[in-house]
Parts: C-alpha cells; sequence; structure tokens
C-alpha cells in the first residue's frame, strides 16, 4: 500500500509543474521583449540626455552657481571677465568692429569690449556662454572651466 502514494505524488507535481509552465513560459517572452525595449529606451535616452546636458562638449548650468556677494576667488570685470571677452568673443564682439563681415555676424550694438553694454546683457550671455553653450560659434573656444567660471562671476553680481 505504500507504492500507489508515490505514484500521486509524482502526478500532481507534473501537473502542478505543467500548469505554470506556460505562463511562465509567456512571461519570459514577455520580459525578453520589455528588456529589449526598455534597452533601446535606456541606450536612446542617456544619450539624448548627455546631448542635452553637454552642449558643444561643456556642461550646461541652468542653475546658478553662486549668489550675488558669494566670494568669487577675487574675480571681478576688471581681473577676470574683461578678458574673458576680449580672449573670446570681441574678435566679433567689438565697438572697433563695423559691418556684418567685420563682425563676422555678430549683430550691431552686442559689443563686449564695452562695459556697460555686457552688464545690460548679462542674462543673454549667461544662456549662450554657459547654458546653450552656443558662443562663440566657430573658431577658438573657452573651455569648459572657463565657461562656468563666466557663468559664476553672473551669479555672484558680476562685481
Ligand atoms: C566668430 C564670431 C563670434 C564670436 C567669436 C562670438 N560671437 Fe556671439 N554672435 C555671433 C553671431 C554671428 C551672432 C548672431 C547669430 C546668433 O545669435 O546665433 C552672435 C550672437 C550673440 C548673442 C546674441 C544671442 C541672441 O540670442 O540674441 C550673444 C549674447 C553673444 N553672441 C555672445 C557672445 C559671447 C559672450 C561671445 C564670447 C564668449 C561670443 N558671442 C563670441 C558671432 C560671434
Amino acid at each position: 500500500m505504500t507504492t500507489p502514494a508515490p505514484k500521486r505524488i509524482e502526478v500532481r507535481d507534473f501537473r502542478c509543474g505543467l500548469l505554470p509552465f506556460r505562463p511562465m513560459r509567456f512571461a519570459v517572452l514577455l520580459c525578453l521583449v520589455a528588456a529589449v525595449s526598455s534597452c533601446g529606451d535606456d541606450d536612446s535616452t542617456p544619450l539624448d540626455a548627455s546631448a542635452d546636458a553637454r552642449p558643444f562638449g561643456c556642461p550646461s548650468h541652468p542653475a546658478p552657481l553662486a549668489n550675488p556677494g558669494d566670494d568669487l576667488g577675487g574675480d571681478t570685470w576688471e581681473t577676470f571677465a574683461s578678458g574673458f571677452f576680449e580672449t573670446w568673443c570681441t574678435r566679433c564682439h567689438s565697438s572697433t568692429l563695423v559691418g556684418a563681415v567685420a563682425r563676422g555676424g555678430a549683430p550691431d550694438g552686442l559689443n563686449w569690449d564695452d562695459e556697460a553694454t555686457v552688464r545690460e546683457n548679462l542674462d543673454l550671455i549667461r544662456e549662450v556662454v554657459g547654458v546653450t553653450n552656443e558662443m562663440p560659434p566657430r573658431g577658438d573656444k573657452p573651455s569648459c572651466d572657463d565657461r562656468e567660471r563666466l557663468a559664476r562671476w553672473i551669479d555672484g553680481g558680476a562685481p
């Protein structure tokens, strides 16, 4: 009487094992599809995100990097910003350059050799140097650190 018992157990085990098997295969398939499609998303989303995060190869700094009055390590218009503009911008954005060709297409009036004009356009300058990184549009460009430094100078109140 001890031999039929194991047979019943074997049948139960087999059926119980078989029933979840098809749903399992289906589940595995679903997982594979999900994995493949999420891989596609994972591949494209970070790429897009990193492209956005580093426009023209440098980090984008939409958030303030300093508060007005913060210690900027001694950076002022005199000691830092004027030199930054002279090095990277005034070959196009200069009051000494007249006409679209001489200015490399830089709009009339946007002259960064003029401190007052710079101060009137700090938000715009911060945007193109520290957020979109689109300036200068060609030729020699400032390092990522120098872009960040200019944005911090502006955020710190442009002393
Ligand atoms: C090779 C020439 C050239 C250099 C160098 C250059 N720019 Fe420009 N800039 C342009 C041109 C062309 C435009 C107009 C087209 C445009 O807005 O993209 C322009 C436009 C701008 C504008 C106006 C953008 C707007 O949305 O209205 C700002 C601000 C600016 N430049 C800042 C700078 C700063 C700051 C630098 C230096 C870090 C710089 N540019 C270097 C050619 C130059």
